[in-house]
């Protein structure tokens, strides 16, 4: 892909308004929160999250956390709880990540939990990510803004220097204040530190009354993206198909005719943001078999690749 010009946005309204079309659009907006800075799109737009992780190089589809103005408007993608409300009472807006059951009705690009059924979640505190949110109107998916395998981004230039060319804007706002990633808690079960942040355990402990669960790096469900097969289709799944059985529908990739194709363009980004739709609906198909046509190993070829191999995976792994 040719490299875009990534455009250096000034916090006030005109640079505000301009990033929040570009969200609109379809682009990607680095924005300033509070812990880090942000890679953030349209949560809703499948292709428009694609390309965060081809942005980012990432190699699988790691859940993204969502970024919303208010707790109020969090309740419209997951399932709210009496511990939701008691920690975001305490510590929203700010650098604390709530995982909850999606709802079912949420809207939100499959690729943004890849595909999981729970949601990370979070009100920024950051005055520029707030006025983005308020702006936009809408759930703004945002991993931090590095490059795969590079540590977080706290000022712009950080941003600048790993993704320029690869992004339509970012928003400069400084360096971040808190400097480290949200803490992110699991609520889909006995409340969990899933990874430690920007608010201190003990503080979100002294709020819950009782001691957060730590998750057992050994048991795969506790690490999502890592289990080799959280979802698989009912179906067998083969792939670097070249020819289809009479049992089975085809997952086409390119110029070939197929039951559904990720890209006749052989565009991986199209690809990517076509994967888990083309999974449900050939899997609801009920067949014997899903063959896939080869995939290249490049970009995001690689991410596609791996969310395809665990997909072929034994089921009892
Ligand atoms: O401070 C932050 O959290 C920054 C700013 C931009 O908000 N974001 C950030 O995102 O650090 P990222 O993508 O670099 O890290 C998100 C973490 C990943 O480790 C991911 O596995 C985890 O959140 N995560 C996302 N969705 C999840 C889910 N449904 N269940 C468990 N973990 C999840
Ligand atoms: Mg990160």
């Amino acid at each position: 892909m040719s490299a875009l010009e990534t455009l250096i946005l000034t916090p006030k309204p005109s640079g505000i308004a301009r990033a929040a079309e570009t969200l609109s659009a379809g682009g990607l907006i680095a924005l300033p929160t509070e812990t880090v800075y942000g890679l953030g799109a349209d949560a809703r737009n499948d292709h428009a999250v694609a390309r965060i992780f081809q942005a980012k190089g990432r190699p699988h589809f790691n859940p993204l956390i969502v970024h919303v103005a208010s707790a109020q408007v969090a309740q419209r993608y997951v399932e709210w709880s009496d511990t939701a409300q008691q920690l975001s009472d305490a510590f929203w807006p700010g650098a604390l990540t709530l995982v909850l059951p999606l709802r079912a009705d949420a809207g939100l690009s499959p690729l943004v939990t890849a595909d999981l059924p729970t949601l990370a979640i979070r009100v920024p505190a950051h005055p520029i990510a707030q006025a983005l949110l308020e702006t936009f109107d809408g759930p703004v998916a945002a991993p931090s803004a590095n490059p795969s395998g590079k540590i977080s981004p706290t000022t712009a230039q950080h941003v600048i220097d790993g993704l320029s060319g690869r992004i339509e804007g970012i928003l400069d706002g400084g360096p971040c204040p808190v400097g480290v990633e949200s803490t992110i808690v699991g609520l889909s079960g006995v409340p969990m530190l899933l990874r430690p942040g920007g608010v201190a355990t003990e503080d979100i402990e002294a709020v819950l009354g009782a001691p957060l669960a730590l998750r057992d790096k050994a048991d795969p469900l506790t690490a999502p993206g890592q289990m080799l097969s959280h979802y698989a289709p009912g179906a067998r799944v083969r792939l670097n198909a070249t020819e289809v059985a009479e049992d089975e529908v085809l997952l086409g990739f390119g110029p070939v005719p197929c039951t559904l194709n990720l890209s006749e363009t052989e565009d991986l980004v199209e690809a990517a943001a076509n994967l888990f739709h083309h999974l449900h609906a050939l899997d609801a198909m009920d067949p014997a078999g899903i063959a896939v046509s080869p995939i290249p190993m490049k970009g995001l070829g690689v991410a596609i690749n791996d969310r395809l191999a665990r997909a072929a995976a034994p089921r009892d792994a």
